[in-house]
C-alpha cells in the first residue's frame, strides 16, 4: 500500500502531514516506511534532528520507479511518500504507484484554485493507474474564524471527496517539528494530536489497512 501527499501548491502542510501520518500509523502497529522525494529533503532533516522515529525515512529526490517500492510491497510495508511542491516528473511517478493520494488544501482561495491542476493530474494518472484514489484534506485551517468554518464548503466545490477529519493551523505542529518528533509524542493530549489521530483512523478505514488498536 502506498499513500502519498501531493499538491503542487507549496506550504500546504504536505511534509508536516506526511511525517505525522507516518508516526500515527506506526503507533497503530502498522509497518511504515517513508520516502521523501522532495529535493529539499525536509523529512530527512527531521529524522536527523532526533533519531527516535520508529519508521525508516529514505531520501529519493527523483522520479521513483516500481523497483524502488518492490521490496516494501513484498514485505507488506506501508509506504508514505512526500512529494515536492511542483507538478513534474517526480509527483507524476509517485502518483503512478500510489493507492491513495492525499491532497492537502488550505482553505484560501488561491490554494483552492491551484489545487485544480493537481486534481486534473490525478484524473489523468487514473487512466493508467486505475487503483489510485484521491482525497482532499482540509489543512492549516484557522480555528474560530469564518474562513475556517466556510473553507470546507469552498473546498467541496472542487467536487472531489474530502476527509471528514480536518487539520488546523496549530503551534504544536511547528514545535513538534522543531523537536524532531510527531505531535503524538510532543503534545499527546493536544488538539493537534487528536485531529491527527482522527485522520489516521479515517485513513485506515478508507484503505482497509489492518491496524491493531
Ligand atoms: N497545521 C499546521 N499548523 C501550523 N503550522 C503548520 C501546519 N502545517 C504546516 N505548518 C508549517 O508551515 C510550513 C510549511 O509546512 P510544510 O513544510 O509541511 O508544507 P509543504 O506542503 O510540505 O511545503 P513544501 O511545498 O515547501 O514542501 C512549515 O513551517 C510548517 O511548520
Ligand atoms: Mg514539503
Amino acid at each position: 500500500m502506498i499513500i502519498s501527499l501531493v499538491n503542487q501548491k507549496g506550504g500546504v502542510g504536505k511534509t508536516t502531514l506526511a511525517l505525522n501520518i507516518g508516526a500515527g500509523l506506526t503507533r497503530k502497529n502498522l509497518r511504515v516506511q517513508f520516502i521523501d522525494t522532495d529535493p529539499q529533503g525536509n523529512a530527512v532533516q527531521w529524522q536527523a534532528i532526533e533519531d527516535n522515529v520508529a519508521f525508516k525515512i529514505m531520501h529519493l529526490p527523483r522520479a521513483i520507479a516500481r523497483e524502488d517500492v518492490a521490496s516494501a510491497r513484498a514485505d507488506n510495508i506501508l509506504l508514505v511518500i512526500d512529494t515536492p511542491p511542483a507538478i513534474g516528473e517526480i509527483t507524476l511517478s509517485v502518483l503512478m504507484l500510489s493507492d491513495l493520494a492525499i491532497i492537502p488544501v488550505a482553505p484560501s482561495i488561491l490554494d483552492i484554485w491551484s489545487t485544480r491542476s493537481t486534481i486534473s493530474l490525478v484524473a489523468e494518472v487514473k487512466k493508467v493507474n486505475p487503483g489510485l484514489k484521491e482525497k482532499l484534506l482540509v489543512s492549516r485551517k484557522i480555528p474560530r474564524t469564518r474562513l475556517g468554518r466556510n473553507g470546507r464548503e469552498a473546498i467541496e466545490a472542487l467536487e472531489t471527496e474530502v476527509f471528514d477529519s480536518e487539520v488546523s493551523q496549530r503551534i504544536a505542529y511547528v514545535e513538534s517539528m522543531i523537536a524532531g518528533v510527531s505531535v503524538f509524542q510532543h503534545a499527546p493530549n493536544s488538539d493537534a494530536s487528536k485531529e491527527m489521530e482522527s485522520l489516521c483512523e479515517e485513513i485506515i478505514r478508507e484503505t482497509g489497512l489492518q491496524a491493531l488498536p
